[in-house]
């Protein structure tokens, strides 16, 4: 190979006319392999400097090199200002506006039974009372016979109750929270003051006003000194909180097996009574079968429907809306929006 003078001067022009003409990187890459790379014609210049005369060789090396360094520099200077380029472009095309609302998930959210549930819970807790739990699937001994509900009792035939096969297991599907009443009593020695609220069930279609599977909150006290006021006066303070202030509560005679004497729990709310739940002094039998001693000891218990408080206090008049899980219904509790 020979080299001339003159085409290494056009090589250089060459490359430093596509260098400079270069408008992005990915332009750029081309033009290193076609005029700085090995392959390109300078580089190849610089390769035949082995095969001149040695007479020549310094000089064209000289030549050959400062076109090459000429050419290297043209080329660091050009990426740097495209890369440049690259980034402000970049900085404008691919902004992000701070202020934009951030996307959300939705989360989900609390039932409203549950949500007033755990509001009575906390409140009671807030007089001293602890949260007292059991089993759904119960025996029919804590459920009927230690409450002194006697065996021909109307509350356990099949209308009412579900009853568990095998029926000699002598299970049931528990029809109310007093159960969790002799739980307690058995395992605790006084004073207890617990609430259990739970899930029941009762034998029943689903309407407007039933549900076969439905919600209590029990309460007992048992204690030194218990009366029928201190029942009343726990009743008229949870009606108040769960109510408001104007709320108020009246006691009509009743019976139930485990309470003597019992009482029927109405609640003043928006200008009228309304049936609200159950109560009264735990029966002397139901104490004794628990092993309370009922000279030192008396008690009171309190049992309500959540649904049922639920509908009195949100003026809900399907119980179709508590029961089916439609979101609006939810999110008209302020549950779970987005
Ligand atoms: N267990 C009763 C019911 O389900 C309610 C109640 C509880 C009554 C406690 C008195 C005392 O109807």
């Amino acid at each position: 190979m020979s080299l001339q003078q003159g085409q290494i001067a056009s090589d250089l022009a060459l490359a430093l006319k596509a260098i400079s003409s270069a408008t992005d990187l990915e332009d750029l890459k081309q033009i290193k392999i076609d005029h700085v790379g090995d392959k390109s014609a300078l580089a190849k210049a610089n390769q035949a400097l082995a095969t001149i005369d040695s007479s020549q060789r310094a000089e064209f090396g000289k030549l050959v090199g400062s076109a090459r360094g000429e050419v290297n520099q043209a080329f660091e200077k050009k990426s740097i200002e495209l890369a440049n380029l690259r980034d402000s472009k970049v900085l404008l095309t691919e902004k992000v506006d701070v202020t934009l609302n951030g996307r959300r998930t939705l989360k989900g959210g609390l039932h409203p039974l549950t949500i007033l549930t755990n509001e009575i819970s906390d409140l009671f807790i807030g007089l001293g009372y602890k949260v007292a739990e059991g089993p759904e699937l119960e025996s029919e001994w804590l459920n009927f016979d230690a409450l002194n509900i006697p065996a021909d009792h109307p509350a356990r035939t099949m209308q009412d109750t579900f009853f568990v096969e095998p029926l000699d297991a002598k299970l049931v599907l528990r029809t109310h929270t007093s159960p969790v009443q002799i739980r307690t009593m058995l395992y605790q020695k006084p004073p207890i003051y617990v609430i259990c609220p739970g899930k029941t069930y009762r034998a029943d279609e689903l309407d407007a006003t039933h549900t076969p599977v439905f919600h209590q909150v029990e309460g007992l006290v048992i204690d030194e000194n218990i009366t029928m006021a201190d029942l009343k006066g726990t009743l008229d303070y949870f009606a108040k909180s769960i109510f408001g202030s104007e709320a108020t509560t009246r006691l009509r005679p009743s019976f139930f097996p485990f309470t003597e004497p019992s009482a029927e729990v109405d609640i003043f709310f928006n200008g009228r009574w309304i049936e609200w739940g159950g109560c009264g002094m735990v029966n002397e039998k139901v104490l004794v079968a628990c092993g309370v001693d009922t000279k030192k000891y008396s008690g009171f218990a309190f049992g309500m429907g959540l649904e049922r408080t639920l509908m009195v206090k949100h003026g809900i008049i399907d119980m179709h809306d508590i029961v089916e899980g439609d979101v609006r219904f939810t999110q008209s509790f302020g549950v779970g929006k987005r």
